[in-house]
């Protein structure tokens, strides 16, 4: 399906601005390990994603589908439980979808969340990274594709993860008692995890994570204009760097593990956000 003919981010804002006065500036997408999140936010309305207009159905088990308007603490905020991942098959105009409804919508923070794994050899399953920077080998690129009218065609990504959100990131993780870790996420496209060659070629490069999202809805969000910043959940040492063998099972034990850490994190990060604005 070609997602302009049938949908456009506008008509999607569209139906959000339906759904609730309530008009929020950050968002935050959920990934594994970040979803207990939802048990501290005071929900005023939720949406499906099959309710809005050209947003794509998340296949994952355990990614919901759902779209809330509510408050952490005093915050506004929308929050996006679940997300369509490229290796689902979704050409990369579904995968950043969401974020470009998000602008539209009115949003200028976007708070991305994930699951990765770790290549450096400080890092332990459970740690918490800040994305400082990425580095793209999912093989394309969100902006491929004919010119968008009115938004930059060469998107600079010098600072791609915004100083001050990083900051209140890592302010955040002070107040939350955790020691967060940070450097540079590298995406792949998977879903098969890597060899244990290829991480040691992503190490070589300056990969601290390596993960399989992210990316394409940053790169969307700053060619948007939106501020962004980014926080993984370490599920796992990346192939090789571990003993065991990778699984699925794994990174959602993991995430479960330290689902409470990764849900004060974010809830505390919106705290000092809503100060901020
Ligand atoms: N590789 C890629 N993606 C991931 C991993 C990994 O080791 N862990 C969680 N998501």
């Amino acid at each position: 399906m070609n997602v302009s003919t049938k949908a456009n981010p506008q008509a999607a804002a569209a139906r959000l601005k339906k759904v609730s006065p309530l008009r929020p500036t950050l968002a935050i997408v959920l990934g594994s390990g970040f979803h207990h999140v939802l048990t501290e936010l005071r929900v005023t309305k939720k949406i499906s994603y099959a309710q809005i207009p050209g947003f794509p159905k998340p296949t994952v088990s355990g990614h919901a589908g759902e779209l809330f308007f509510g408050h952490l603490g005093k915050t506004p905020v929308l929050v996006l439980s679940g997300r369509a991942h490229f290796y689902e098959g979704h050409e990369m105009e579904r995968v950043t979808f969401a974020t470009r409804t998000l602008a539209a919508f009115g949003i200028t923070d976007l708070l991305l969340t994930n699951a990765a794994g770790g290549l450096n050899k400080k890092f332990k399953a459970g740690d918490f990274m800040v994305l400082t920077d990425h580095i793209n080998l999912m093989g394309t690129n969100p902006l491929r594709g004919p010119a968008i009218a009115g938004l930059p065609r060469f998107v600079d990504l010098t600072e791609a993860y915004d100083k001050k959100l990083q900051e209140l990131l890592f302010q955040a993780g002070k107040i939350s008692k955790l020691k967060l870790q940070q450097g540079v996420y590298l995406a792949v496209s998977g879903p098969s995890y890597e060899t244990p060659a290829e991480i040691r070629a992503f190490a070589t490069l300056g990969a601290d994570a390596v993960g399989m999202s992210t990316v394409p809805e940053a790169i969307a969000a700053r060619q948007l204009g939106l501020r962004v910043a980014a926080v993984s959940c370490i599920t796992n040492l990346a192939a090789g760097i571990s003993k065991a063998n990778l699984s699925h099972a794994e990174v959602l034990e993991t995430a479960e593990r330290v689902k409470k850490s990764g849900a004060a994190l974010i809830k505390n990060f919106a705290g000092l956000y809503g100060k901020q604005v």
